[in-house]
């Protein structure tokens, strides 16, 4: 009945478990979701106002294929002055949501037996993008930091690209310059593309974001990847973008063409005014996430609970081999502390042991979290 290509494709567990934190909750249990990737914050009024002016202007037709002039020189501008990346609006092409540009960027750069090598526990759409090209995923080891070691041993004569993503779901993970140079050293050394997924590179704390695509050697080979969705709380809004060779870009931009078409119209102006608008409310938001990290790690590790301070997004990702591993632990926190959680054998083999938790949740309910967790635990 369906393509093998498509019966590939496993359903994304995050979503499966967070429609079930709703189905429980709407049955009138009192679950805890703390399973989902989404800041629980409002998109800032600014934005929203940009939103619905364009509406109200009569922007409801379809626009360009790679995103409307404004947006594209906007983005152009944070990328050479945030991220160091010399690039103009040519060079740069909006999607409808971060993912889009993910998908579409690697089936442009993979074909049929090319391997793509991933860092670790890594973000759940990766593998299935990467099935979908007919492509295979090499799992790369990380250390009990989460830095990649190793790396190398995973670059075959397929290897087609390094799939990366700093700051890092689930694990939170911030590579820093010396990480980036060695990932970049065995791009240029073995000829391979690095695409980097720099989606959480505001809610980072204490560390800096630096975007591997400005070190030497790697412009013509990274292809750069951002979005609305967490960094101003726009998830709903599907607004993404990438930048990278201009060769990778035709073709990424034919495949949008045949399919998606483009981001919203109105939506686009909205990001126009995310990035050139007050930028407050990321501050603030950082700010809060940050505590809500401190509160909930140090609230696991009072437990006897293995869980890293993370550098960035909003995700802590405990150790949880002493419990029966991942798997056991977030079935039983949803069946007997009325939590959801992911279990890190989503991410991935080597995150069997863990489960991650999103603190995308008020403080209040991760302080009624960790009481149901030590309840649980006794
Ligand atoms: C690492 C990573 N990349 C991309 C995305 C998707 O972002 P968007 O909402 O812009 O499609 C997510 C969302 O969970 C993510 O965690």
């Amino acid at each position: 009945m369906v393509s093998e290509r498509i019966a590939n494709i496993h359903e994304s567990t995050t979503l499966k478990i967070s429609a079930m934190a709703k189905k429980l909750n709407k049955s009138g249990l009192d679950v805890i979701d703390l399973g989902v990737g989404e800041p629980d914050f409002a998109t800032p009024q600014n934005i929203c106002e940009a939103g619905c002016n364009s509406i109200r202007n009569g922007e409801t037709h379809y626009a360009p294929t790679s995103g409307i002039a404004e947006l594209r020189q906007a983005i152009a501008e944070k990328l050479c002055d945030e991220n160091k990346l010399a690039v103009t609006a040519d060079d740069v092409v909006v999607t409808p949501g971060a993912k889009m540009a993910v998908f579409a960027t690697v089936q442009a750069l993979m074909q049929e037996g090319d391997e793509c090598v991933l860092i670790g526990p890594s973000w759940v759409s990766y593998e299935p993008c990467v099935a979908f090209s007919g492509g295979h995923v090499v799992w790369g080891q990380v250390d009990e930091d989460f830095m990649p070691v190793d790396l190398a041993e995973t670059i075959t004569r397929k290897t087609k690209l390094i799939l990366m993503n700093s700051p890092c779901n689930p694990t939170g993970a911030v590579f820093d310059r010396k990480i980036l140079k060695e990932i970049s050293d065995l791009a240029v050394d073995h000829d391979l593309f690095v695409v980097s997924d720099e989606i959480y590179e505001k809610i980072i704390y204490d560390r800096e974001h630096i975007s591997i695509g400005s070190l030497p050697g790697m412009e013509d080979r990274t292809v750069t990847i951002n979005g609305f969705s967490k960094c101003y709380a726009m998830t709903g809004w599907r607004l993404g973008y990438l930048t990278g060779p201009k060769e990778t870009l035709k073709w990424v931009t034919r495949l949008l063409s045949h399919s998606v078409s483009q981001a919203t119209t109105f939506v686009q102006r909205a990001g126009v005014e995310a990035l050139r608008g007050p930028q407050d409310a990321v501050k603030a938001m950082r700010a809060e996430f940050c505590d809500r990290r401190d509160l909930f790690v140090y609230g696991l590790q009072r437990m006897g609970i293995i869980c890293n301070l993370p550098g960035g997004a909003f995700y802590v990702f405990p150790n949880v081999s002493k419990f029966g591993g991942g798997d056991v632990f977030a079935d039983k926190l949803l069946k007997d502390a009325l939590i959801a959680a992911t279990p890190g054998s989503a991410f991935g083999p080597g995150g069997a042991d863990y489960v991650r938790i999103s603190y995308a949740a008020s403080q209040e309910r991760l302080k009624e979290a960790l009481v149901r967790i030590e309840k649980m635990l006794k």
